[in-house]
């Protein structure tokens, strides 16, 4: 069957990957919104590809009409970066649980699969050697650590996706994504510290020759996921094989791809410094130790280790990573630095998942 799919936040890193994947290898219809759309040049002008420049929170009818002529509704508009959480956490509520709260609802009423994005966040500093989706606990931090308040939305929006499955028969997929990596991630020309996940922030800093900052030093680690791999299992949870995916949560990432920040920051020193044209940045870049609170505020309080168990995707998705994290820093690298700012410069910020 042809299917219909719905992508709220359809620009943003997730969004655009995934629907560039699905208009070249599946024959599946896509209905997207976004704010913004330089993400999509691949995508614009295919007859399966709709897209309407407008705001989630504004264009209520026209979200509420695709919810019910689409099969399959894939909401990802959100804010996901951490330096907001601090800074706005009231915007973060807003637009990551309230705003997509009225999404899960109308699923509800027109009886549509929803595939929700969770977040790696939600497991927050719990002690566990890898994260299990059924048996974990969620370990959040005092409410003056603003921070959390993301893992919590998210966290809330989960328990009430399930409560709908549970009470009545919503059905529903939750993905958690590890710290997916690629291009199209963040806009790595604007300067603006704290804008972008860790890659490309570090990216963004080490071609313009300016500071590399290591928050509490960089001995954090984090598991990386390429885009790809993210996107193959994404596809499978929409294909859902057998009802595999139906009432499950699955992380997505790879415990293989485990790497310190301080590690991450001395690899694009050096990978980025091989690039024609980024030679002397790299050089003059300067790789150096910050308190969290000097860089995010005292609302800050972090992740030291994040493991996915993904034994959930692999038996029931059938899904297993294949990209080794060196290969999926050189593919976003050159993405980024061999189209240069012309090609790429559209890549504006739009708050979406993860
Ligand atoms: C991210 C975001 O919350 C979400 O995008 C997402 O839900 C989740 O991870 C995920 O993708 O799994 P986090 O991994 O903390 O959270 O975000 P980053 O901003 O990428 O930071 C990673 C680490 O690098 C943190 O320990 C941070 O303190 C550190 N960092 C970041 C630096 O040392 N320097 C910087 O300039 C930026």
């Amino acid at each position: 069957m042809s299917l219909k799919i719905l992508i709220l936040g359809v620009n943003g890193f997730i969004g655009s990957n995934l629907s560039e994947y699905i208009l070249k290898h599946r024959d599946w219809s896509i209905f997207g919104m976004d704010i913004q759309s330089g993400k999509l040049e691949k995508c614009l002008g295919n007859p399966r590809f709709t897209f309407v420049e407008g705001d989630i929170t504004i264009n209520r009818e026209w979200v509420q009409y695709h919810v019910k002529k689409c099969d399959v509704v894939i909401p990802l508009v959100a804010i996901a970066t951490p330096a907001t959480y601090v800074k706005d956490p009231l915007a973060v509520f807003e637009l990551d649980f309230e705003a997509n709260l009225a999404i899960v609802r109308d699923c509800v009423r027109h009886k549509k699969r929803i595939l929700f994005p969770s977040t790696s966040e939600v497991y927050g500093m719990n002690p566990e050697r890898e994260f299990d989706e059924e048996t974990s606990n969620f370990v959040l931090g005092p409410i003056n650590k603003q921070r959390w308040i993301y893992a919590c939305s998210k966290q809330l929006l989960d328990r009430v996706i399930y409560g709908y499955g549970f009470e009545k028969r919503l059905q529903y997929t939750l993905f958690r994504p590890f710290n997916w990596i690629g291009p199209k991630l963040d806009n790595i020309w604007a300067a603006k510290e704290g804008s972008s996940r860790v890659l490309t922030q570090f990216v963004g800093n080490i071609i313009r020759g300016s500071n590399v900052y290591l928050v509490n030093g960089g001995s954090q680690r984090r598991c990386f996921l390429y885009i790809d791999d993210a996107v193959e299992a994404l596809v499978r949870i929409i294909e859902n094989k057998n009802g595999g995916a139906d009432g499950r949560i699955f992380n997505i990432g790879d415990a293989r791809n485990d790497m310190s920040i301080r590690e991450l920051a001395e690899i694009l020193v050096e990978m980025i410094g091989s690039y024609p044209g980024y030679a002397e940045a790299a050089r003059k870049a300067k790789i150096v130790p910050i308190e969290s609170k000097e860089y995010y505020g005292a609302g800050y309080e972090d992740i030291l280790v994040r493991v996915p168990s993904i034994r959930n995707a692999e038996t029931h998705l059938g899904w297993r990573p294949t990209t080794d994290l060196k290969t999926a820093i050189r593919k976003t690298l050159d993405y980024y630095l061999l189209a240069g700012p012309t090609d790429s410069a559209d890549l504006r910020e739009t708050p979406t998942t993860p």
